[in-house]
């Protein structure tokens, strides 16, 4: 599969709101299952503090990642948050995931110096945490009954990838 990636722009609210509630991605977020296309479209509104790339394939979007940066808190702007990474259904396991996150990193690690990008996972998502692990990810701790499911609480991982900055 090839895509590209590219930032994110308000022109793709549609697009991303499809994956971002649809039933696979609801079981590994916060998202609910029903939610209005204006809170993907508010999500893409311009803010300095966020970047969110797109991968793009054939013209459709296939993937989204959001990092959430702390500029403008002195004693934290080293580190940064990946707050989301979704893939659609019919293009997981092709490598969007990997390659969006990629792109992510290089970013914090050659203009933004970031030292610690941290993400929280829920314990049952084995895709995604196996996914972290091998870019170099590391748990740092299990936060109780942290999110509501269908079936009652799931734990979630804290997970944080440092680098030499
Ligand atoms: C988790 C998610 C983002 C992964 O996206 P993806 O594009 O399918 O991931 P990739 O194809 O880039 O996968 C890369 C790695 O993930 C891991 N992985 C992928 N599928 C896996 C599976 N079925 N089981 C275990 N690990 C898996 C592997 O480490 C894989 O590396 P490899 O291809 O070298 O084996 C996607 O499944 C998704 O959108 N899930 C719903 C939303 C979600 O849970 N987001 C994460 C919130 S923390």
């Amino acid at each position: 599969m090839t895509f590209t990636i590219r930032h994110a722009e308000p022109a793709d609210a549609p697009a991303l709101h499809a994956i971002l509630t649809s039933p696979h991605v609801v079981l590994g977020t916060m998202r609910l299952r029903h939610m209005r296309l204006k809170n993907t479209e508010d999500r893409l509104a311009p803010d300095p503090n966020l970047v969110q790339l797109v991968a793009a394939s054939d013209g459709e979007v296939s993937g989204f990642a959001e990092l959430v940066l702390n500029t403008n808190v002195p004693r934290a702007s080293h580190s940064a948050e990946l707050n989301m990474v979704v893939t659609s259904e019919r293009s997981q396991g092709k490598g969007v995931a990997r390659a969006l996150i990629g792109v992510l990193i290089r970013l914090c690690d050659g203009y933004y110096r970031i030292r610690r990008i941290s993400l929280i996972v829920w314990v049952d998502n084995t895709r995604a945490i196996e996914l972290y692990r091998a870019l170099g990810f590391k748990e740092e701790g299990v936060m109780r009954d942290f999110v509501r499911t269908e079936e009652g609480y799931c734990d979630a991982l804290q997970m944080a990838r440092l680098s030499n900055h």
